[in-house]
């Protein structure tokens, strides 16, 4: 095999300070690239930066690394950090520079610096000499690729660091996104900044003379912000008949210093409900809302109209939106800090119905050659990402109400006016540049103006249709006044717009834009430096269904400006790469597994294909299920790449961890590979690597590995998919592998073996002073247990999990599995490379469906008390009555159950050092000091295993847990 200089990023990555880095840009706003637009699933730039970097740049340790490289490299780090008197480092010395470059990489990932002058011309110094070294010519720049580019993180990132950058995406909306990142902003920064904002003025001045009738003001002064609506139904109780307002809550307001409410006033006679406003209220005087999973409950009877009526009535009347019911506006007040909610008036409803009218009148005067209002049908998406259909909103008209739709047809217009103002005003390549950040600040306003948006109780904010990555249905609904000057008006988005070009105009030279299919790349063969892609994850983000919300505004605005990318009535769906029926792999409709896994596998071949052969490529994988996982690599293989390294960076693993209850192995891991390809381009289809060659290396890279990652506070899932990469290596730089036999080693035997080697040398960290193997398999298994889902030191910020506005009818409860869980299939890999049997360990695992859970160890007390199978059923039954008992006294309990408390307040010491070490901590956890001073004394003081066992288990139940406090 052909070898290349390795990059950095084939042997280390910052990735713990990366992670941090990347985290802490979610918070930030304003400036970001996320703000243009919404884009589902955008990568962190902070990991981006980092990992081009690593990517572009050699190592300097390695032998074969460009002496020219490593010459400019130490004068270029020299000069950076000297200044900031960093003497710790020679950086002569090879491993110093490459510490200096990692630390380089670490700092620039952090959005603070990733607009300053000194960052941004070193980064580009080592990135123009790493080209010109590695055979580039002088004066060109390394192209980074990256077909699936969404909201353009990726090659936004690399002209950052000075490469040049192609970007495509299947989808017309992520196109148009690309081309403001890559092309506008570089090329016009401040300017279109400026113009931008001085357009958007003006459509909001144009806009305000239509449209202001519609939203009018209050004659003390106050302005309206937000109106709140609830969709209704007719109770169908028996002789009711009452119109039920459909409200998740009663609440308006829910702050600790401010708090509003709705209270109902019912005419039992009349057979109607009326509101009035309360304030500064306590939880208990508010009363609940009136629908819950779908069913409505009616406040005059008192009846409850099932789900599946509520559905009928408002598929009669297209959703419902049209005839929902005014319940609140909410005002501010001139000189006056904060929110005002009042009842609505005639003035208010005047004002919808005379909308309603004059869209009508509009309609029929509209001569377009598309209609006027979105009428594209919306009954083909799947209900689990569009759930509009099911109620009725057959059309993309049905998401607004006519109020909205009139609002966002004149902006529409206006934009489009702008358009022509500015051919004869600038030249043409700004003039569209200005037009299409126009055209995504209506975008923006489209995503705040339909009737599937919420108002914040506690924010008291307005808050836009995609707060997640579906439509869900939305009951009652927060409509905000476009006009206004507060959240969720036009200006606001303006605002955010501009600032995206103005915080991104840093003299970058332009990238490259095209829409194309990422299995058919338009690039020809070995002309791209770095393939660098975050591809879509099987069904988890339905991209094209999402953006035809977005699309059929677009069409209207700018089909003029882009002929070829809005041709077609949606955006195009059969290429896209995606699972639309989760769950079933062989589903006869849509697409399935097979589907994504076939057509990944093309895209990742045709990567190779563009990637010359000593380049290098990363893809970002994200899948929670192992054999996801196992799908992609065997298709990263036979696609003719070698998997060189992997590193999961900002894993989102905090927020999933709380969101799943620590189900979740399943991280964003940006594999590195290199083409397996002669230097001519062609795969290599004949190197047989040897089954005992490839084991006996195994063991020995993960030995390489694992105590690095440690050393950096990587453990847990991180440093397992730290430790894939490199293993992968040794498999996948053979075409195949084969036994003595000449039987094919399949990669799903061999990460069999990997995960075993793994687990064994992680057991090896765990207990520092012997490898575990005196323990018996509980103990290992509980240890490596914890441990995989142990994120190190610093990895557990807090998440603000509002699930206050969770709409959907369909929502299940959350989760509440407690205990350790782990995904079943990781498991049951970790328990095989121990030697363990999750089926003989029953007492201590349970597996339910495809998750494996290590019990609490109060949930062991039946067992390491005495308690028989026939008990521990009867405790299973009556698992609700107990809890509070599980919690109070659990050995109390048992002994309640079984005997008088003096022969049981000693167990009979059990059958394995963890179950003693469990029975010690229970006699600790119910405060029984004498029963647990007698269990020491006689049966455990001289048990030295079970003291290391508990030293060590000190150390990995997590911190806050009740295991960790009683151990
Ligand atoms: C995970 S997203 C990329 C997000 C991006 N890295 C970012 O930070 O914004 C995957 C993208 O793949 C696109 N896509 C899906 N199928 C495609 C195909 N066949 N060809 C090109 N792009 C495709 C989707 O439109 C989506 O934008
Ligand atoms: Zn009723």
């Amino acid at each position: 095999m052909p070898t290349y200089p390795k990059r950095l990023i084939e042997v280390d990555l910052p990735i713990k300070r990366i992670s941090a880095h990347a985290r802490r840009e979610k918070s930030i706003r304003h400036g970001h690239i996320s703000t243009l637009h919404i884009w589902w699933a955008r990568r962190p730039l902070a990991a981006c930066r980092a990992v081009i970097c690593a990517a572009l740049w050699p190592d300097p340790v390695q032998d074969d690394c460009p002496p020219k490289f490593r010459e400019d490299a130490e004068a270029i780090m020299a000069h950076f950090w000297n200044p900031i008197g960093r003497t710790d480092l020679d950086f002569h010395d090879p491993m110093a520079l490459r510490k200096a470059l990692l630390d380089f990489i670490a700092d620039f990932s952090n959005w603070d610096n990733s607009t300053k002058k000194e960052y941004l011309e070193t980064a580009r110094a080592l990135t123009q000499s790493a080209h010109v070294a590695l055979g580039g010519a002088p004066g060109t720049r390394p192209l980074v690729v990256d077909p699936f580019a969404g909201g353009g993180s990726i090659p936004l990132e690399a002209l950052r660091v000075g490469a040049d950058a192609f970007a495509s995406d299947l989808n017309p909306v992520a196109v148009l996104l690309n081309k403001v990142v890559l092309e506008y902003i570089p090329k016009y920064g401040q300017t279109l900044a400026d113009e931008v904002r001085k357009w958007g003025e003006w459509i909001k001045i144009e806009a305000e003379k239509e449209l202001g009738q519609f939203y009018p003001k209050d004659p003390d002064g106050a302005t309206p912000i937000a109106y709140l609506w609830a969709r209704t139904v007719t109770c169908e109780g028996p002789g009711c008949g009452a119109e039920v307002p459909l409200m998740r809550s009663m609440w308006l307001a829910k702050k600790s210093s401010r708090s509003f409410a709705l209270r109902m006033i019912r005419d039992q006679e009349k057979k109607r409900v009326d509101f009035e406003i309360i304030q500064d209220v306590k939880p208990k005087d508010v009363g609940e809302g009136t629908v819950r999973r779908g069913s409505a409950t009616c406040p005059v009877c008192g009846y409850a109209t099932p789900v599946a009526s509520t559905r009928k009535q408002l598929k009669a009347r297209r959703g419902g939106a049209a005839d929902a019911r005014l319940l609140c506006v909410v005002t501010t007040r001139p000189g006056q800090q904060g929110r005002f909610y009042r009842l609505p008036t005639e003035r208010d409803l005047d004002a919808v119905r005379n909308a309603a009218a004059e869209l009508e009148r509009r309609k029929a005067a509209h001569t377009g050659r598309l209609s006027l209002v979105p009428d594209e049908p919306t009954e083909q998406y799947h209900t689990f990402v569009n759930r509009g259909p099911i109620y009725g909103m057959v059309a993309w008209s049905d998401f607004f109400t006519s109020r909205q739709v009139l609002s966002m047809t004149t902006l529409v217009r206006l934009v489009q006016q702008v358009g022509d103002c500015l051919v004869v005003d600038c030249d043409s390549g700004l003039a569209g540049a200005v037009q299409t950040c126009l055209a995504l600040i209506v975008d923006r306003q489209a995503d705040a103006t339909s009737s599937l948006c919420r108002w914040h109780l506690t924010g008291e904010k307005h808050t836009a249709t995609f707060s997640r990555q579906a439509l869900p249905m939305v009951w009652d609904f927060s409509e905000v006044n476009v006009l206004s000057e507060s959240t969720g008006g036009f200006l606001g988005a303006v605002g955010w717009v501009s600032q995206v070009c103005e915080k991104n105009a840093l003299n970058l030279a332009s990238g490259h834009v095209a829409c194309a299919n990422a299995s058919n790349h338009p690039l020809p063969d070995d002309s791209a430096r770095v393939f660098f892609t975050d591809p879509p994850y099987y069904y988890s983000v339905q991209y094209a269904d999402l953006s035809d919300f977005f699309y059929i505004w677009l069409r209207r605005m700018l089909s003029g400006t882009y002929p070829d990318i809005f041709k077609t009535k949606l955006t195009p769906k059969d290429d896209e790469i995606i699972v639309q029926s989760p769950g079933h792999e062989f589903a006869s409709e849509g697409k399935n597994n097979a589907f994504y896994e076939s057509r990944m596998k093309i895209a990742m071949a045709e990567g190779r294909r563009i990637l010359e052969p000593s380049g290098i490529g990363i893809i970002v994988f994200a899948h929670t299920s192992t054999s996801g996982w196992e799908a992609m690599l065997q298709a990263m293989i036979d696609a003719g790449w070698i998997i060189t390294a992997s590193w999961p960076i900002d894993t989102e693993m905090a927020n999933r961890v709380l969101a799943q209850n620590r189900s979740v192995l399943g991280s964003s891991v940006h594999l590195v590979c290199r083409p397996r390809e002669d230097p001519s381009g062609e795969v290599r289809t004949d190197d047989v690597g040897y089954w005992s060659d490839v084991l006996s290396e195994l063991p020995q890279r993960i030995h390489a590995w694992l105590p690095g990652l440690a050393a950096e506070g990587v453990v847990g899932a991180d440093a397992i998919f730290s430790c894939l990469g490199p293993a992968l290596e040794i498999y996948s730089r053979y075409s195949r592998v084969e036994k003595a036999s000449g039987e094919v080693v399949a990669l799903k035997e061999y990460l069999e073996e990997v995960w075993a080697a793994v687990s064994r040398e992680a057991l090896g960290m765990i207990f520092e002073s012997g490898d575990g193997s005196g323990l018996e398999e509980d103990a290992r298994l509980t240890a490596m247990w914890l441990w995989t889902l142990s994120a190190g030191a610093d990895n557990g910020d807090s998440i603000d999990n509002n699930n206050e506005n969770e709409a959907d009818e369909d929502k299940s409860p959350k989760s509440t599995m407690k205990g350790f869980v782990l995904e079943y299939d990781a498991a049951r890999k970790i328990a095989q490379g121990l030697g363990a049997h999750l089926e003989n360990l029953t007492t201590l695992v349970e597996v339910k469906g495809d998750k494996a859970r290590l019990l609490p160890v109060s949930e062991r007390t039946a067992y390491l008390f005495g308690l028989g199978s026939h008990a521990a059923k009867k405790e299973h039954k009556k698992k609700k009555e107990q809890q509070a008992t599980l919690y109070g006294g659990v050995v109390a309990k048992v002994e309640a159950e079984t005997g008088p408390s003096s022969e049981l307040s000693v167990p009979a010491p059990g059958s394995t050092v963890l179950d003693r070490l469990h029975q010690a901590m229970l006699l600790f956890s119910n405060g029984r000091s004498d029963a647990l001073k007698r269990f020491i004394e006689e049966d455990i003081s001289q048990d030295q295993g079970l003291w290391s066992l508990a030293q060590s288990l000190s150390a990995l139940y997590p911190a806050g847990s009740e295991e960790r406090r009683w151990v």
